[in-house]
C-alpha cells in the first residue's frame, strides 16, 4: 500500500517541472555555506565567485545578476532596457503575456504586443507587421522582442532561427530578450553549451533559470553587453528582487554549472518526455500536439478520458474544449511513474 505521502506526489509528478523537489547536490551546497557572517546583498565571497562560473560558462565578459524567480527576472531585465512609451513584441503563448498576472505592464509599463507563434516560436515574418509604427509619435514603440527557450510549448529554437532574429531585432534598433526559464533543457535536447543558445547567437538579456532544473529557488539575469546593466543594480532592488542573503542563490548556481550538473538534470527530465510521448504516441484518440524536444508533452484527447486521467493525476487542461493537457517531466521523474502514467493514459482511453 502507497503512504499518503508517497501518493501525493504520484498525483502531481507530472503537473509541472516546479513540483520536484531541490537536487540533493543543490541541497549539500546550501547547507555548505550555511556558517557564519558575510557582507549581504550579494557583496560576498560566494556571489562573486559564482558571477565569475556564470561569466565563464556563458562565455561573456557581462554582468550578471541573481534573482529569486523567473517573473521577477523577466520583469526587472525588462525593465531596464525600456521607456513607457515603447513595447515589447513576444509570443502570444509567451509566460510574460499569459502568466505573469500582467505583471509586466504593471511594473514595466510597456505595452505588449502578442504575436502569432507556430509551436510557440516567433519569427521575423510574424514581427515585421508591428513595426510599421517605428517613427510613428501615435504608437508605442517596440524596443525588445522576448522569446523564450525552451517554448512553453517544449519545443526548441534551433541557433540559426535564433541567429535570424537576433540580426533582424538589431537591424531595427530593437534589443533579444530571452526567458530561459528551461534554457537548460533545450540545451541539454541540441547537445550544445549553453552559450551556443545566446551570447554567441546575439541574445542581450537572459533570465536563466534555475528552479526548474533542481534549485530550490532562484535565477540569474545577465546582460551581454555591459552597457544594457547600467541602471540594473537599481532597478533589481525598485522590483523587489534584490536579495539580502543572496550566497545562498548564488552557491546554488555555482553547484549547477559545475560539473554540467544542469545538463545531466535537463537530459534526464528530455528522456522521461521523451518516454512518455514513446509510450503513448500510438494509442487510439490521442496525438501529440507539438514536437516533444524539452520536457513538456502536449496531448488532445478525448475530454471524458481527461476528465478520468485527472481524478487519480492532476495535471493542467491548457485549452477551454478541454481536450489539450499538458504533461511534464522534471529531474527526478521515476522511470517507474512514466511508466504507471503511460498504463493510466491507455486505461482512461479504454473506459
Ligand atoms: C517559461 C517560463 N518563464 C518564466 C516563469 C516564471 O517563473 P516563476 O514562477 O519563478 O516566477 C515560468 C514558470 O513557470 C515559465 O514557465
Amino acid at each position: 500500500m502507497m503512504d499518503k505521502e508517497e501518493a501525493a506526489i504520484q498525483r502531481s509528478c507530472f503537473a509541472s517541472d516546479n513540483n520536484a523537489g531541490v537536487h540533493p547536490e543543490i541541497l549539500a551546497s546550501i547547507y555548505k555555506v550555511n556558517s557564519g557572517h558575510v557582507l549581504a546583498y550579494g557583496d560576498d565571497p560566494f556571489t562573486k565567485t559564482a558571477i565569475k562560473q556564470v561569466q565563464k560558462e556563458f562565455g561573456t565578459d557581462g554582468e550578471v545578476f541573481f534573482v529569486f524567480n523567473g517573473t521577477g527576472a523577466n520583469v526587472s531585465a525588462l525593465a531596464t532596457v525600456t521607456r513607457p512609451f515603447q513595447a515589447i513584441i513576444c509570443p502570444r503563448t509567451a509566460h510574460i503575456n499569459v502568466d505573469e498576472c500582467s505583471s509586466p505592464e504593471r511594473f514595466i509599463g510597456c505595452k505588449l504586443i502578442d504575436v502569432d507563434a507556430p509551436y510557440g516560436k516567433i519569427t521575423p515574418a510574424a514581427i515585421d507587421p508591428f513595426l510599421s509604427s517605428l517613427g510613428d509619435e501615435h504608437q508605442a514603440q517596440p524596443k525588445v522582442v522576448s522569446i523564450t527557450q525552451a517554448t512553453e510549448l517544449g519545443t526548441v529554437y534551433r541557433p540559426e532561427e535564433i541567429r535570424i532574429l537576433a540580426d533582424y531585432v538589431h537591424r531595427h534598433g530593437m534589443f533579444l530578450h530571452m526567458d530561459g526559464a528551461r534554457l537548460a533543457n533545450a540545451a541539454a535536447f541540441l547537445g550544445c553549451s549553453l552559450r551556443d543558445l545566446t551570447g554567441d547567437c546575439g541574445v542581450d538579456m537572459l533570465s536563466f533559470g534555475g528552479t526548474k532544473n533542481g534549485l530550490m529557488y532562484g535565477e540569474a539575469v545577465i546582460f551581454f553587453d555591459q552597457v544594457l546593466a547600467r541602471d540594473y543594480r537599481y532597478t533589481r532592488k525598485q522590483t523587489t528582487q534584490l536579495a539580502s542573503k543572496m550566497r545562498y542563490i548564488a552557491v546554488q548556481f555555482e553547484r549547477l554549472l559545475e560539473h554540467e550538473l544542469w545538463r545531466e538534470n535537463a537530459l534526464h527530465a528530455n528522456r522521461m518526455a521523451a518516454l512518455l510521448a514513446d509510450l503513448v504516441r500510438e494509442l487510439p484518440d490521442l496525438s501529440i500536439a507539438y514536437p516533444v524536444e524539452a520536457n513538456a508533452v502536449f496531448v488532445k484527447m478525448p475530454k471524458e478520458s481527461l476528465e478520468r486521467l485527472r481524478s487519480e493525476f492532476f495535471f493542467y487542461i491548457t485549452e477551454d474544449s478541454g481536450q489539450l493537457a499538458r504533461w511534464m517531466t522534471s529531474f527526478d521523474t521515476r522511470e517507474e511513474d512514466v511508466r504507471r502514467f503511460g498504463e493510466a493514459v491507455a486505461e482512461s482511453l479504454r473506459e
